[in-house]
């Protein structure tokens, strides 16, 4: 299926399922690199030795992590850490959380969070409104404290994409090929709402969170019109130049922002994920598929997905038409950093930290007080990557900012033998040179990927949230890969259609997140466990509703255990639970031992997660309610639109559609969510 064929199949309804169905198109022409080379090497091998050893699987893992890399919270290690009664697994029209918890709808798409931002009215909504209320398709959330006690915070959220169909009175699905219903004005709204929110809120005097409406800080970031810059070694680049900035260190907006991440400084960072589908052509071939053929940017187009064309920006704004602005995409798929307490400072788009499907960027600190930010590709047979600044950590913000503006992008390489190398992207070394299309290390950012097939990463299965702990452990959450087939699988890569997906664990060397080595294993092949091809080491503690499929972003709680969000999309149906909210144990007996916390309304992606430091609060965001798999399932038996949606949650009112949603949690009687 190519990506025109897509966007003419008329089984594919929604943008999940369309955002599905691209990522089914791999534009990685580097995988026959393992073709043969690592089929099972190393589980083969470590299955014999467990067995010879006479000891459980699970142990006999942890102990060969902890050999490798002894870490201080494993030698403290006991069973099940997690005590809370865990939620039965199902679907129904509303969210769910566990037993002694409360889980109460903080921030819903359309709530006003300026002093002037009129009242959401859905029938009658504007651009201008839009610009003033909470955007659509929440994603990743952080917490920013404004006081010392962390009861005053700045929400930074970032709104990933917009389901049309669900959003509009009356517009219906979309032919993807022209949009034809897609007026101006409903496409300036659908920029508006896009983007990111900064929104105080506080905890009133029962303890309850509530939305500071009137709070200074208050403000939308959005492709419409915040204006926003570049820095870095691309910065300038020939190929950023365009006609509305000749300079190349302008842009307007930022979009597609799907994970993120907080700095240890308190600055945001947004992750530009799926940005070649908000650029448009009129060059169409005989099959009336994009033509790219003769363009400057060809090559870095294909290996893009450039022109997508998911949404019909383009056709109104000339600077989403890449017949009009071709270095346009050059200024996108970048990580942004905004400053939440800052509203005057202009975000910036750092481009030391390479381009591509920018999936998260969940940040740490080295033993020698480098910014190290994780980040994963999402795109099937992509790659994992990790960026290490030049300069350390200080108490001087400003200073810290430039961390983000030099130093060294790596992508990973991960051996059969369970160790892991880390690349370096720079040009000059190994292959990254003039007579490979890099002329400097401004094209070797802007064509990240290229750069990285060169040097010979490890094609993953849609790499999404990378998230580090203090001590040089680093998990990374690969979604699913229904396109490897069996012969190009690799170690770290080991199951052919994969639908559920797996997590590696890392442990860098010396506990070090700025080496440049160290091992990995998989901590769990996700999906049912009774079913001996589909899920496997799960701890046998896992229950029928503790299992999941499809880990997507991750959150750390106080104590370093994991958190994983789920995002199934059009895999919905595989496992047949609706996605929720895990807790997973990483150490000692327990290790792999997952329970069922929180469960989304039927169709909703899992979002967020988010602790603050005190670990009393959890934020988690409802994405697209009513929307991913609903056709298939029994009590439901349609595809969500406007008028007839799958839910009505969080409103359940009948002149409202469903509406993505931050939800925030914690403990009937107070103290840490995580017991
Ligand atoms: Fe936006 Fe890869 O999820
Ligand atoms: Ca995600």
């Amino acid at each position: 299926m190519t990506r025109r064929d897509i966007l003419k199949d008329p089984t594919i309804g929604n943008k999940a399922e369309a955002y599905e169905a691209f990522d089914d198109i791999p534009t990685n022409p580097n995988l026959t690199r393992t073709i043969g080379d690592v089929i099972n090497a190393r589980y083969g091998r470590r299955d014999v030795l467990r067995g010879m050893l006479g000891v459980s699987a699970t142990t006999a893992l942890f102990g060969t992590a902890a050999a490798i890399a002894p870490n201080k919270a494993a030698a403290a290690a006991v069973a099940s850490r997690y005590v809370f009664d865990e939620l039965a697994w199902g679907n129904d029209e509303t969210h769910h959380v566990a037993e002694g918890y409360d889980a109460q709808v903080l921030l819903r798409w359309g709530d006003p969070i300026t002093a002037n931002a009129p009242d959401f009215d859905v029938m009658n909504q504007t651009a201008a409104a839009q610009l003033q209320q909470f955007g659509y398709n929440n994603d990743y959330v952080g917490f920013v404290p404004l006081n010392e006690d962390g009861s005053r915070g700045l929400l930074c959220v970032n709104h990933e994409y917009t389901n049309e169909e669900v959003m509009f009175p009356g517009l219906g699905r979309q032919d993807k090929a022209d949009f034809a219903g897609m007026t101006p004005e409903l496409i300036d709204i659908e920029m508006a709402a896009h983007g990111g929110s900064v929104v105080e809120i506080a905890r009133d005097a029962d303890g309850v969170w509530q939305v500071v409406r009137d709070g200074e800080l208050n403000r939308r970031i959005t492709p419409l019109n915040t204006a926003m810059t570049l820095d870095g070694p691309a910065a300038g680049h020939a190929r950023l130049q365009t006609n509305d900035d000749p300079a190349g260190v302008n842009v307007i907006g930022t979009l597609n922002n799907c994970a993120g991440g907080l700095t240890p400084w308190g600055t945001w960072l947004m992750a530009e994920e799926n940005f070649h589908g908000y650029f448009w052509t009129d060059k169409l071939d005989a099959e009336g598929k994009p033509d790219i053929t003769g363009a400057a940017e060809e090559k870095s187009w294909d290996r893009y997905g450039v022109p997508g064309m998911w949404y019909a920006w383009g056709k109104h704004h000339a600077r989403f038409n890449v017949d009009a602005e071709p270095n346009m995409p050059n200024k996108f798929g970048w990580v942004v950093e905004v400053d939440p307490k800052d509203p005057g400072a202009i975000p910036v788009k750092h481009t030391a930290l390479g381009r591509f499907r920018h999936e998260g960027a969940e940040t740490t600190v080295s033993t020698e007080g480098k910014l190290v930010v994780y980040m994963g590709d999402d795109n099937r047979f992509d790659y994992q990557y990790k960026y290490v600044s030049a300069d350390s950590v200080s108490d001087d913000r400003a200073a810290n900012s430039a961390l983000l503006s030099d130093g060294t992008l790596y992508v990973a390489r991960f051996e059969e033998d369970g160790i892991i190398n880390w690349l370096p992207l720079v040009h000059g070394t190994g292959p990254l040179t003039a007579e490979n299309g890099f002329n400097d290390q401004g094209d070797v950012l802007i064509d990240t990927r290229l750069a990285a097939d060169l040097l010979g990463a490890t094609p993953m299965d849609r790499p999404e949230d990378a998230q580090p702990r203090g001590d040089g452990t680093a998990y990374i959450m690969l979604t699913n890969n229904n396109k490897r087939k069996q012969g190009d699988t690799n170690a770290a890569n080991p199951r052919a259609d994969s639908n559920f997906g797996h997590i590696i664990e890392i442990k860098e060397d010396g506990g070090d997140h700025a080496a440049t080595s160290g091992t990995w294993s998989i901590l769990v092949k996700c999906g049912d466990p009774a079913i001996a091809d589909v899920g496997a080491q799960w701890n046998p503690e896992t229950s029928e509703n503790g299992w999941f499929g499809s880990p997507d972003n991750a959150a750390m709680d106080a104590d370093g255990r994991l958190w994983i969000s789920t995002d199934q999309g059009s895999k919905w149906g595989k496992t047949g639970k609706s996605d929720g909210l895990y807790a997973l144990e990483t150490e000692g007996a327990a290790r792999g031992t997952s329970k069922l916390f929180f469960r989304c309304p039927v169709g909703g992606e899992m979002c967020g997660p988010y602790f603050t430091d005190d670990g009393e609060t959890l934020f988690v965001a409802v994405q697209h309610p009513g929307t991913d798999g609903t056709k298939e399932l029994a009590g439901f038996e349609r595809e969500s639109t406007f008028e007839d949606p799958a839910t009505r949650w969080p409103d359940f009112d009948d002149n409202m559609p469903p509406r993505p949603a931050v939800v925030v949690i914690t403990k009937q009687g107070g103290g840490k969510i995580a017991v």
